[in-house]
């Protein structure tokens, strides 16, 4: 009997690590595979840096109450910085792992007034969205801007970092990050 547990422990240690590993792969195929469509719809992900996040919130001027909506959430860095700020937050985010991870991130910070959804920013309406935030690539603007214009009421503002929308003059800016209102 002694000399069989030796062997028993070895094979439980070998199939614990046969699944960690095929777990592991299996997150990584699934991480790889929605970074490709990401990059096919939108962007790859690509956090904003904190100074830019605060520079965002300094030029979105949050009023309590206001609804913001992040266009790829990522990790949930901008929701959480204007949860603070008291807006009611949403976020829209393609891949379901990173959705996973901001929600836990929220639940960590204890961050209220924050839904995430997995889903494609282009099929969600923008109607009642008082701020939108977005870190898109270059390339996308254009079609971006037209989605603002059909959807969002006018006044309400968009907040972009890094890449601004063509022929549209930004209301503020601060560095690469820039306030629009919507006419
Ligand atoms: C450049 S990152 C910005 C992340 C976050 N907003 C930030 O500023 O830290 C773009 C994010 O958009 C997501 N994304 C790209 N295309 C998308 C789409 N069509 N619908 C939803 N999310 C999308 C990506 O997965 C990625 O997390």
């Amino acid at each position: 009997m002694s000399s069989i547990l030796p062997v028993f422990w070895s094979i439980v240690g070998h199939i614990a690590l046969a699944l960690f590993f095929i777990v592991l792969f299996l997150l990584l195929g699934v991480y790889f595979i929605y970074t490709l469509i990401a990059i096919f719809r939108g962007a790859a992900y690509v956090p904003t840096t904190h100074a830019r996040v605060a520079r965002l919130m300094d030029l979105a001027v949050i009023s309590p109450g206001e609804k913001l909506l992040d266009l790829g959430s990522g990790d949930g860095r901008i929701l959480l910085a204007a949860a603070k700020r008291g807006a009611v937050c949403i976020g829209i985010e393609i891949n379901p792992l990173l959705c996973i991870y901001s929600r836990l991130r929220m639940k960590f910070f204890g961050a209220k007034n924050v839904t995430i959804s997995q889903a494609n920013f282009w099929d969600v309406s923008l109607a009642d969205v008082d701020i939108l935030t977005v870190y898109l690539i270059p390339g996308r603007m254009g079609q971006l801007k037209e989605k603002v214009f059909a959807e969002m009421k006018s006044g309400s503002r968009v907040v972009t970092g890094v890449y601004p929308f063509p022929d549209w003059q930004p209301e503020k800016r601060e560095g690469d990050v820039c306030l629009f209102r919507v006419p």
